[in-house]
C-alpha cells in the first residue's frame, strides 16, 4: 500500500473525532455516533483506494452509512479492507469521559479479519508477551508469564478490564496474582494499544469485548510487534452463522495475531475525541481547534504521533470542512 496513505487517513479520523466532539457531554450517543460516522464517510471520500468496508457500521439492513461492504474511497489505488469505528465509545463522549477514539484500519484487500458484531475474547499485551499468552490458561498464570519475560513482578503490571458482571472471575484472578488493575466503562481499543506502547502504564488488556473493536486493536498491535491471542464468543445460532458465513470456521477457534491481520502490511489511525493513555482529546482554542493522532505502518513499524491544528473558520471560507467532504490539513 501506498504509504502517502498514512496521512491521508489521519485527515478522516480527524474529520471524525472534531464532528464527535462538538456534542461531547450531551448525553446523546447517539447524536455522537451519527456526526462521527457523516464526517467519516464524507472524508473518505478523498481517499485514493478502492476500499471495501469489511469492519464498519453494520449489516446493510442495520447502518446505511459505512455498513459492510460499503465501497469507500475515490476509487483510484489499490483495493483494501476497511475497518472503521467513527466513535469507539459512544458512552464516553455522550458523557465526557476519556477514552474516546475515531480510529481505522486498512490493509489490503483480504487482510483484516470480516470480524462480526459479537463478543470476542481478547488478551493482549506488548512485545514481552510474545509466544507467552494462552487464552485458556488462569490469569494468573499469564500475568506471571508476562513478568517473567519482562523482567518485572506481577505487582508491577497493571491490567485494563472492562468493568463488566461478565468479568467479576477474571478480576478476581488479577487481584489474586497480585496485579493492578485498571477497570473502565467503555473503549477497549484504546488500552489494547496503549499495552504495545512502552511507558504508557498498561501493560496487558484482558477480558471480552466488541470483535470488530477486536480486529481493529490487532492492527496496532501487528504495527507495534505487540501480542494478541482472541476467540469469538457467540451467543446464539445466528451469531454462529453470521461468523461462519463470514469465513471464522471453526467458530471457536483460538485466532492469533496472523488470523486478526494477515500479512504484514496494515495501517492503523486513531484521533482521540476525549483523552486517553496517550493521545489528548479535541480542544478548541480561539483560532484554533487542536487533535491528536497516531499513525502506524506495520510494513516499516513506523509510529507517527500527529498533532495538528485545524483553523476551522478558514476551511469553512473555503468550503473545506470535514462536512463539505473536501477537508484538506
Ligand atoms: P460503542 O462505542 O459501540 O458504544 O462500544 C464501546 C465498547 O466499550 C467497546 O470498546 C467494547 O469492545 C464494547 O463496547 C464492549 O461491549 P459491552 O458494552 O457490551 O460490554
Amino acid at each position: 500500500m501506498d504509504r502517502e496513505l498514512a496521512l491521508e487517513m489521519v485527515r478522516v479520523t480527524e474529520a471524525a473525532a472534531i464532528a464527535a466532539s462538538r456534542v461531547m457531554g450531551r448525553g446523546d450517543k447517539i447524536a455522537a455516533d451519527q456526526a462521527a460516522v457523516d464526517a467519516m464517510r464524507s472524508a473518505l471520500r478523498t481517499v485514493a483506494i478502492q476500499g471495501r468496508v469489511v469492519i464498519g457500521e453494520g449489516e446493510l439492513d442495520e447502518a446505511p452509512m459505512l455498513f459492510i461492504g460499503e465501497q469507500v474511497g475515490n476509487g483510484d489505488g489499490d483495493p483494501v479492507d476497511v475497518a472503521v469505528d467513527p466513535l469507539e465509545g459512544t458512552n464516553l463522549v455522550a458523557k465526557g469521559m476519556n477514552g474516546a477514539i475515531a480510529v481505522m484500519a486498512i490493509g489490503p484487500a483480504g487482510s483484516l479479519l470480516h470480524a462480526p458484531d459479537m463478543y470476542m475474547d481478547k488478551l493482549v499485551t506488548g512485545a514481552a508477551g510474545r509466544g507467552v499468552l494462552d487464552l485458556d490458561a488462569p490469569i494468573g498464570d499469564n500475568l506471571r508469564a508476562l513478568a517473567h519475560a519482562s523482567g518485572r513482578s506481577v505487582s508491577d503490571l497493571t491490567v485494563v478490564v472492562l468493568d463488566r458482571d461478565r468479568h467479576r472471575e477474571l478480576i478476581a484472578g488479577i487481584r489474586d496474582a497480585g496485579a493492578r488493575i485498571k477497570l473502565i466503562t467503555d473503549g477497549d481499543v484504546t488500552p489494547a494499544v496503549a499495552a504495545c506502547l512502552e511507558g504508557s502504564g498498561v501493560d496487558m488488556l484482558a477480558g471480552s469485548g466488541g470483535a470488530p473493536e477486536g480486529v481493529l486493536a490487532a492492527a496496532a498491535v501487528k504495527c507495534l510487534e505487540g501480542e494478541m491471542v482472541a476467540r469469538l464468543l457467540p451467543e446464539d445460532d445466528a451469531q454462529r452463522e453470521r461468523a461462519e458465513a463470514m469465513g471464522v470456521r471453526p467458530i471457536d477457534r483460538l485466532l492469533h495475531l496472523d488470523d486478526l491481520i494477515r500479512g504484514d502490511d496494515v495501517l492503523f489511525v486513531a484521533t482521540a475525541i476525549t483523552d486517553g493513555d496517550f493521545l489528548h482529546g479535541v480542544r478548541y482554542t480561539k483560532d484554533a481547534t487542536r487533535t491528536e493522532s497516531v499513525v502506524m505502518r506495520s510494513l516499516t513499524g513506523t509510529v507517527r504521533f500527529v498533532e495538528a491544528e485545524h483553523r476551522l473558520e478558514k476551511k469553512r471560507r473555503f468550503g473545506r470542512t470535514p462536512d463539505a467532504g473536501r477537508m484538506r490539513a
